[in-house]
């Protein structure tokens, strides 16, 4: 019989999140790292604009919460919006002495933090390392994760299904106590067990079409959370970045909003800038703003894309600050220090999720969710600019210390291998990757950045008949990653789809033509789904 992997805690993916908290917990402990590919492909690697904290005079935590909450327009929950905000600094100085270092420009003959700017804040508050920030961030924890003797980094390795007691067949005390794992490169099912189980496995921007995610952003961690008994909320609210790069040999380049900071101005094709009279922040406001007027833009006009034009700065400027877009753009033939550089809004980030206290305990014991897959309320309805990392980072810290107080849970003995019965080798792999692309398409083309209600029901139905596609290959076939990952595709794309469809407003990032205005005449709400 295979043998049981025992720890006291697994953590399910190794972005900032997960080796924030397994850094945090490894002292004392034993702690599995399992992740999908390897250990650095994370959105955390490809982060650019960086960390928005309060660090210099001129800002206020109340600025800070201000911003926020303005952004999430009127659904952040304010008591975790400050207590983030006031804890980011704290955190940042301790990933500061772990060994990251964040660009910094002379002052009066020193030196001191360079403070980018983002869509929606109202001062220069974020903290980066160049335009390379998440790979600076992540290289800075890996290293100091190599370190640990109790921790063991599992590549390749991708999480199937959460092990509940609930399913295995006890009555009480529902809880976590372990995961299966598939490991990818032979092809066997492994059981983790574990007193604490963390999801850091990050968002769902591959649930469309076109994303700045990399491959990894399957959803995985809110399809199991939800499938192991955990609710979920305001998976409506994806966010979509204003400008990806538009270029067929430039998939998924992200233009940070950071070049906007530095006066970047979005233009039409016509060379007009179109965000002028649509709000007082011009191409700095918030970003649901930018994202609509672009697509109201590329829909009026007929064009492909637009233009952010950074021409006014030099090039001495731009290859300082930005030089991995410069480098970026210069292989696809675009100068930006003298062009125009070609955008278009894409699926970026997932501000719904696990609902999760601020510490990022679930509803589920054993079970914690924090960073992308988490849902705390700080975001609300549009995730403020160079929020998601800070809140990654201290949440998990948070997490880290309410685990370690936990100490007494026992681990569960007779946890059953993983059961493949008479699964056959997949015998047609287009059947995936078909349902894949359909999945993909139809998410952009019905449940994007405009909505309407016939377009939602129009993806409800076929995302119900693709499920029991799905449903049937995987009872069938023996598992693969691709089918791990389109099997929680489809899940997550119909919870978004019937968040979607249960709001009756347009708010924040959801904007539906049917329901074109705010709902003054309730208190706003998020919308919360539990499994049956
Ligand atoms: P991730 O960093 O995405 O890590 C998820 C991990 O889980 C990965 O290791 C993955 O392999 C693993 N995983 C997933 N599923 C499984 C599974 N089934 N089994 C095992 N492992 C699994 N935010 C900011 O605040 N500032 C920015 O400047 C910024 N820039 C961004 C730029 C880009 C291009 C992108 C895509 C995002 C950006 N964001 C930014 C958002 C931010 O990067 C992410 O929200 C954040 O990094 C998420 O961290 P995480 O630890 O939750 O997840
Ligand atoms: C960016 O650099 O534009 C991304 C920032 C973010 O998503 O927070």
């Amino acid at each position: 019989m295979a043998e049981v992997h025992r720890y006291d805690y697994v953590v399910l993916g190794s972005g900032i999140a997960g080796l924030t908290f397994a850094l945090n917990v490894a002292q004392e402990s034993s702690v599995a790292v399992i992740t999908k590919k390897n250990r650095a492909e994370s959105n955390t690697n490809y982060a650019q604009g960086g960390i928005a904290a309060v660090t210099s005079a001129e800002d206020t935590f109340d600025l800070h919460v201000h911003d926020t909450l303005e952004s999430g327009a009127g659904l952040c929950h304010e008591n975790v919006v400050r207590g983030i905000v006031e804890e980011g600094p704290a955190r940042i100085k301790e990933l500061i002495e772990l060994g990251m270092s964040f660009s910094e420009r002379e002052n009066g003959g020193g030196h001191e933090l360079d403070l980018g700017k983002e869509g929606g804040h109202s001062k220069r508050r974020i903290l980066h390392a160049k335009d390379i920030t998440g790979r600076e961030i992540e290289t800075a924890l890996l290293t100091a994760l190599a370190l640990h003797p109790n921790v063991e980094i599992f590549e390749n390795h991708a999480a199937i299904d959460l092990i509940t007691r609930r399913k295995l067949g006890f009555t009480t005390d529902n809880r976590c106590v372990g995961v299966y794992v598939l490991d990818c490169k032979t092809g066997k099912v492994e059981t983790f067990a574990c007193r604490h189980l963390l999801l850091a496995t990050g968002g769902c921007g591959k649930v469309y079409l076109y994303t700045t995610n990399p491959s990894i952003a399957t959803g995985d961690g809110v399809a199991m959370a939800y499938r192991a008994g955990a609710p979920i909320a305001n998976m409506e609210f994806i966010q979509f970045h204003p400008t990806c790069l538009f270029h067929p040999n430039a998939q998924s380049f992200l233009i940070s909003e950071a070049v906007r900071g530095e006066g970047g101005i979005l233009r039409n094709g016509a060379g007009q800038p179109f965000m002028d009279g649509v709000h007082p922040l011009k191409s700095l406001a918030p970003r649901d703003i930018v994202a609509r007027a672009i697509d109201a833009e590329i829909k009026k006009t007929g064009a492909e894309c637009v233009y952010l034009d950074i021409t006014h700065q030099s090039r001495e400027f731009l290859q300082n600050r930005f030089p991995a877009i410069y480098a970026k753009c210069l292989e696809c033939g675009i100068d930006m220090a003298i062009q125009p550089i070609p955008v278009v809004p894409s699926a970026h980030y997932q501000c719904g999720g696990v609902i999760t206290a601020s510490d990022g305990s679930t509803e589920l014991p054993g079970l914690w969710a924090v960073g992308e897959v988490g849902c705390t309320g700080l975001h609300g309805a549009n995730r403020l600019a160079s929020n998601s990392l800070l809140e990654a980072l201290v949440v998990a810290h948070r997490a880290a210390e309410a685990v370690k107080k936990e100490k007494s849970v026992p681990g569960l003995k007779d946890i059953p291998p993983w059961q493949s019965g008479s699964a056959q080798d997949p015998d047609e792999l287009v059947v995936i990757y078909h349902n894949w692309r359909e999945i993909r398409q139809l998410m952009w083309d019905y449940v994007g950045i405009v909505r309407t209600n016939k377009r939602l029901h129009r993806a409800a139905s076929r995302l119900r008949s693709l499920s029991e596609e799905v449903r049937d290959y995987y009872w069938n076939y023996k598992l693969t990653c691709d089918l791990i990952e389109l099997r929680n595709l489809v899940l997550v794309a119909s919870l978004i789809v019937d968040c979607a469809v249960s709001r009756h407003e347009s708010r924040g990032l959801h904007f539906n033509l049917d329901y074109p205005e705010l709902n003054q005449s309730h208190p706003p709400s998020d919308t919360v789904l539990k499994p049956g």
